[in-house]
């Protein structure tokens, strides 16, 4: 914790003695902790140098907190929440706990949250009304709320307001706290909110359960300062700060010392990699050309933000070897006058330069993107120059959205007059389009022999496995079980629209998507 927040912290830290359970034993370091997010906060970009520790321990008075007690994580959105969740679960298991896979058994609930639009926050509260049941009949049990929903003043309001079975709420830069937090809880009866707005230093030991043996995430870089104008994310996720290229480095080398086949980077916007480093000039293309010497078969990153995209990195992954040739760069518009309101700072042309050069460097590369449709005041003709740079560019699957109002961001102050189901008209268009390029991609692969990371069983054929290739494409093949884990040569017969059907031929690395490469344009 820094000088700021530890004096934000005192000054929030409200004693409430009165409310302790157990007075008598616990008065000594009992404090009821209320310290309520602020976006206000949570926008400003400090120049404060950003500290590594590692000296994330359990302290002596919460060793033995989880004996005999289970606990449940549910977790919604994207991976850095998925492997917040695995840090959480490793700091549970430091503490006693045993991991369990159903809230009926559970002693502590968390629910790890997501802001990004309002269905997901609706999902969220939509759960705590259900576990409202759950606490009436097992007053113990704890409940709390992390997550990016809990960096907003809002939901914390809302939360204090009409979920008071609740028990406590932390913030996504407070998940090395989750001891304190855990034991304020059990030692309160009023609500333990504890969510800095500001983001902390990095933490490089923290324990983490990896929920797999075969893909494991690494994050290179916290938070993000594009301040999109649609974006909650820079305000739940606090300032970009990366971690050390050798820290990284070590991680990547240790997961495939334990056997895992593929990594995937994850930063919010890791073309920013290595910016805030003061003492030297070095990015992700650096930093992807030390992992490519590392004996782990593939590696992937996201998210991509086009901006900071740059020739250095592309150079790079042109490399190939473990660095997999599938990219996912959202571009989230067609228009340039969109793209400026919502503060890409790019315009359509500098992103099909780009898409351009990434095609001319990597002749077999998957491009896949995010679009968001229905942004304030979105007009027919501008909603057509997605379609048209979809089009163009021939993106071979993209996540589509509608736009979503974020309180405290600059978009949800504008005045909006498209209807809502002129949106919806958009987004049906939208995928229809896309769903005709993913299907042609699929076709390519008839006939090919393809190189799969076989992940498990198939979710609706226990007799067939699944795996995806390295442009992320799902492969469903009979074959034995042992290859769970492995890599292997498929000869693809039947192209579906989401998946592809193959015959298993043997196990191998190709080393590339396809053994003989085809080209695709
Ligand atoms: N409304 C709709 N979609 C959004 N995204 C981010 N913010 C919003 C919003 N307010 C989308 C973007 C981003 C993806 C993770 O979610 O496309 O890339
Ligand atoms: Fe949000 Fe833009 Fe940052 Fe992506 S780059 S997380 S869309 S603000």
């Amino acid at each position: 914790m820094n000088e700021e927040q530890r004096k934000h912290q005192t000054e929030n830290v409200k004693s409430d003695a009165s409310s302790t359970k157990t007075e008598k034993d616990y008065s000594k370091y009992f404090q009821s902790v209320y310290i309520p997010p602020s976006l206000k906060d949570a926008k400003k970009r400090g120049k404060e140098k950003i500290a590594y520790h590692n000296d994330f321990g359990i302290e002596e008075r919460f060793r033995g907190l989880g004996e005999g007690r289970k606990f449940y994580i549910r977790t919604y959105g994207c991976q850095m929440n998925e492997h917040d969740t695995e840090v959480m679960a490793g700091i549970f298991m430091a503490l006693g706990y045993t991991a369990t896979n159903s809230t009926e058994d559970a002693d502590v609930i968390l629910l790890n949250t997501c802001a990004i639009r309002e269905n997901a926050e609706n999902k969220v509260f939509g759960e705590l009304g259900h576990l409202k049941s759950l606490k009436r009949e097992r007053p113990d049990l704890l409940i709390g709320v992390c997550g990016c929903m809990s960096q907003e003043e809002s939901v914390v309001n809302k939360i204090l307001k009409t979920h008071q079975h609740v028990d406590m709420i932390f913030g996504t830069h407070n998940i090395h706290r989750l001891p304190n937090i855990l034991h304020d809880a059990y030692m309160s009866k009023a609500m333990v909110v504890e969510v800095w707005s500001k983001e902390g230093d990095i933490i490089e030991n923290l324990p983490r359960v990896r929920r797999g043996e075969i893909k494991g995430w690494v994050n290179i870089m916290y938070g993000c300062d594009k301040f999109c104008t649609y974006c909650i994310v820079p305000y739940t996720r606090g300032k970009e700060r990366s971690r050390r290229p050798e820290e990284i480095i070590h991680e990547v080398r240790q997961l495939a010392a334990q056997g895992y086949k593929e990594i995937t980077l994850l930063g919010q916007n890791v073309n920013a990699y290595g910016k805030d480093f003061d003492d030297v000039t070095y990015g992700l293309g650096d930093l992807m050309d030390e992992l490519r010497k590392i004996d782990i078969p593939r590696i992937r990153f996201t998210t991509s933000h086009p901006r900071d995209f740059d020739d250095h990195l592309i150079e790079v992954l042109a490399k190939g070897g473990n660095l997999v040739e599938h990219i996912h760069l959202p571009v989230q518009f067609g228009s340039t006058d969109i793209l400026k309101i919502m503060a890409r700072k790019y315009s359509r042309e500098h992103f099909l330069e780009l898409v351009g050069k990434i095609k001319k460097a990597m002749p077999n590369v998957a491009l896949t993107t995010d679009i968001i449709v229905g942004f304030p005041n979105e007009t027919e003709e501008q909603f057509e120059e997605t379609l048209s740079l979809v089009r163009e560019v021939g993106f071979e699957a993209a996540y589509t959205f509608i736009y979503s109002p974020r309180e405290g961001t600059p978009a949800a102050k504008m005045t909006d007059n498209v209807p809502m189901e002129v949106k919806k008209d958009r987004l049906q268009r939208l995928n229809a389009l896309i769903g005709e390029y993913a299907k042609e991609a699929m076709k390519r692969y008839e006939g090919q022999i393809v190189e799969v990371l076989i992940e498990g069983e198939s979710k609706n054929n226990p007799d067939i496995l699944a795996g995806y290739t390295r442009r992320s494409k799902l492969v469903n093949v009979k074959a034995p079980k042992e290859v769970i884990g492995k890599i292997v040569k498929v000869k693809i017969t039947d192209a579906r629209s989401f998946s592809l059907n193959g015959e298993f031929i043997e196990e191998g690395v190709i080393g590339s998507e396809f053994l003989e490469g085809v080209e695709v344009e």
